[in-house]
Order: C-alpha cells, then structure tokens, then sequence
C-alpha cells in the first residue's frame, strides 16, 4: 500500500464579486497516492485552477483541509509554507512563468539553486530531464528564443528536477500539436510513475487521461465523477479499449 502524497478534505473556496458569492470549489475531498498520476477535467470555470492554487499553497481555502506529505498547510506559518512549497510541490501554470533572462537550462536549475541543491550530478539530471522532453538543442535558449510548446516543457522540467512529492500542471499541453501534446503527457506519466510523484494534470483535452490512473471530473466547483477503472479511462479519452 503505497503512502497518501496529498489529502484534500471537504476543500470550499469562495469568491466575493459584485455582492454575489461564487463557490469556485464546492466541498471537495478525494486523495492522491506518490506514483498515482491523475486527471482533472471540467468544463472552464468549473474551478481547476482555483483548486490547484490550493494545493500549491499560492491560494488559502475558505474551509477544509489540504494535507501535503502528511502536513496540514493551514497548520504552517508562511515561511513553512514557502519552504513546502519549494521543496515539496513542483508545478506548471496556464501561462508558464519562465523567467525570462534565464536559458532553458538555468530555468530548470532554479528550482534547485532555491533548495541549494545544484551540483554536477542535479545538473547533469536537468540536462537529461530536458533532452527526454526534447530540448537537448535548446539548453542554451532563452524563452523568447522558443515557442510556446518548447516553453511549455521547460516548464515541465521545472516543475519535476527537484524531486517534489506532489506535482501540479494547469493545462501543460495548450500549445503543443497533438503528437507532442501526446509524448509530453505519455514522459510525464512516466516520471510520476518511475519516481513515485503524485501527479495532478488538468485538461481539456480528454485524450490526454489515456496516460493516467485515475480521472476527476469537475463541474460548478463539485467533484461529480472519478473514473478509476482502466478500460473506463480508455472510453472516456477515446482511446480503443485493449
Ligand atoms: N480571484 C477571483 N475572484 C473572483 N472569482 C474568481 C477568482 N478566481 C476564480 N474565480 C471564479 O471561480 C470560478 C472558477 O475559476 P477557475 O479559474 O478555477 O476555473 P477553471 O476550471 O480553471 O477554468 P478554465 O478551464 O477556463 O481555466 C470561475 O467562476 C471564476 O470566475
Ligand atoms: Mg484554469
């Protein structure tokens, strides 16, 4: 029985706007095992984002839990929480955040110049982590020097070199073609696995959950299906059923 990576309990977060209250996520629970790569679908505003903020730490629920490795987040004071969140948490947005005077290597090697764990050996990891993900000519890049797919994997990099427990990608393959978006998804389905990550993935292109083992479906800030069986998985992306 492999360990509980993350915990979610009864998660509610409101939003104030215009004296109306929008539940942007609606009482949600359900946990993520290290090596369990899972799905998060619903249709836009149904509250993926504002979730995921959650369990990084950016965003304080209005109630409920999130428990990371076993720690309650609401129990940390935010110094504890930055450091969970550098060391514990990797994580790609909407929009990828690289920095922008840093080449793709050097945006990768962030993550672990923050922890102080860059060496010959974290840099040499980095390298190769951005070579499976198909940037091996691209190290030396910067960001404008990239498309938006090549950034988005660099991103995806970012998000795995420093070995997090819990890794978190809002739409990591918006702008890739539909092959690349597929070999992205298939290597990051694979790094979760092989390193025993619990790894959230949010969609909109429900071909991408062949590659994981479980599917959250989201609508009006509820959690209203989970799809846990593997042959479901496959009909549910559209995948043949082997
Ligand atoms: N800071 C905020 N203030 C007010 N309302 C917000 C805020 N952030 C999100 N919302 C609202 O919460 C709901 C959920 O938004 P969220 O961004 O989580 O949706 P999403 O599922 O990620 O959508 P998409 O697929 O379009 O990215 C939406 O109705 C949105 O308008
Ligand atoms: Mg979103």
């Amino acid at each position: 029985m492999s360990n509980i990576a993350l915990e979610v309990r009864d998660l509610v977060k409101s939003f104030s706007l215009d004296g109306a209250t929008i539940q942007a996520v609606d009482n949600v629970s359900f946990q993520v095992r290290s090596g369990e790569f899972v799905a998060l679908v619903g249709p836009s505003g149904s509250g993926k984002t504002t979730l995921l903020s959650i369990l990084a730490a950016l965003l304080s629920p209005t109630s409920g839990q999130v428990l990371i490795d076993g720690q309650d987040l609401a129990k940390m004071n935010e110094r504890e929480r930055v450091k969970l969140r550098r060391e514990k948490i990797g994580f790609t947005f909407q929009s990828n955040n690289l920095i922008p005077f840093l080449t793709a290597r050097e945006n990768v090697e962030y993550m672990l110049r923050l922890n102080g764990a860059l060496n010959h050996g974290s840099r040499i990891r980095s390298d190769e982590l951005l070579a499976r993900l198909g940037l091996a000519e691209r190290l030396h890049n910067l960001p404008a020097q990239m498309s938006g797919g090549q950034q988005q994997r660099v991103a995806i990099a970012r998000a795995l070199i420093h070995n997090p427990a819990v890794v978190l990608a809002d739409e990591p393959t918006a702008s890739l073609d539909t092959e690349r978006a597929f070999q992205v998804v298939e290597t990051f389905a694979n790094l979760i696995h092989e390193n025993g990550r619990a790894g959230i993935i949010v969609t909109h292109d429900l071909r991408m959950c062949q590659f994981v083992d479980r599917v959250l479906q989201m609508r009006d800030g509820k959690l209203v299906r989970i799809i846990e069986d593997k042959n479901e998985i496959l009909e549910f992306a559209g995948a043949a059923v082997h």
